[in-house]
């Protein structure tokens, strides 16, 4: 008896349409945002506690340190709108700083990790009401309707942006910037610093970073029915100087042939899987393609050690 490719034919095909057309390509590559099933969210979690993970420390203590500044210029019932969530740890930095924040909108692409998150907040600060987005926020999302017209502080935290190529992320800020009545687009942006810092940063010793990027093609068996060897492929992190970016890569320890979604997918020995890219900036650099994507820099945090910046963008021309 032949039998039904377990999940295939159920998959969201928006998932599988993108997996496959990433795996066809030359260099063969998966989205990022695909990382972030449940249990790749929750590998991020443990990532963001590891020694050699700076960005998330050194972030946090920036921001502890700073946000107070913000009170300044958010309006009375503004509504704070966080791309890509996670487990909305910051965001109680944020709201702790600035009570005119009166409602928060956490938008991410794992449904289920969003709800729980934004229960346990909606339970901590009982008077800010909470409206979660399951959305994928490099497309489009759209603001719970009641507060189209409100005053809004974006906050955009963890250098996600750095997962954008150049011309992306400048496509992101200016839809941001089209935003009716944003006060403040708050961004974290990782800096350049030197390769053993970043590298290790990518590959810790403890191997948690191995285990969120090889989950992904545990999700691919889950859900697309594919049949990968996971002990078949290795992680790898490696800085792009070019380019100015970390890149993650799974791969192939050895010549093999795996099914996803019913196509047969072939690698070489060594080929490999580009599954992230994570671009690190000079504090001018991001400063000047904000400015072209309709923002300026009002402020700019950075640690003592000039490892990560906040930076603090506020619309060019008032809405
Ligand atoms: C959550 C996208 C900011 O790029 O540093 C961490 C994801 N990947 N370790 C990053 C990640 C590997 C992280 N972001």
């Amino acid at each position: 008896m032949n039998i039904a490719v377990g999940g295939a034919a159920d998959a969201d095909p928006a998932f599988r349409d993108s997996v496959l057309a990433g795996l066809a390509a030359e260099q063969k590559c998966i989205a990022s945002k695909w990382l972030y099933d449940e249990v790749g969210s929750r590998l991020f979690d443990v990532i963001t506690v590891l020694p050699e993970y700076y960005p998330t420390r050194i972030e946090a203590g920036i921001l502890r340190e700073r946000v107070g500044d913000l009170a300044a210029v958010v309006p009375e019932g503004a509504a704070l709108i966080e791309l890509g969530s996670g487990s909305s740890a910051k965001t109680r930095i944020l709201l702790d700083a600035v009570p005119q924040v009166t409602s928060y909108v956490p938008v991410d692409i794992s449904a289920a990790y969003l709800h729980a998150a934004a229960q346990q907040l909606a339970s901590d600060y009982p008077g800010v009401d909470v409206h979660p987005v399951v959305a994928d926020f490099t497309r489009s999302f759209t603001v719970p309707p009641h507060l189209a017209g409100a005053p809004k502080l974006l906050f955009f935290p963890g250098s996600t942006i750095g997962n954008f190529a150049i011309g992306e992320a400048e496509a992101l800020l200016r839809r941001m910037a089209a935003m009716p009545g944003v006060a403040a687009f708050v961004v974290g942006v990782d800096l350049k610093k030197d390769p053993g810092t970043l590298v290790r940063a990518y590959d810790d010793a403890a191997g948690v970073t191995a285990a969120f990027n090889l989950n992904l093609l545990g999700r691919l068996n889950r859900e697309l029915g594919a049949d990968f060897d996971l002990a078949a492929f290795g992680h790898e992190a490696r800085w792009n100087v070019p380019f100015g970016r970390i890149e993650m890569h799974l791969v192939s320890r050895r010549e093999q042939r795996v099914t996803v979604a019913g196509e047969a997918i072939r690698f070489r020995p060594g080929e490999t899987i580009h599954t992230e890219n994570s671009h690190k900036y000079d504090p001018e650099d991001f400063g000047r393609l904000a400015l072209t994507a309709g923002w300026r820099v009002a402020d700019m945090w950075v640690d003592d050690t000039r490892c990560f910046s906040v930076q603090v963008l506020r619309p060019a021309l008032p809405s």
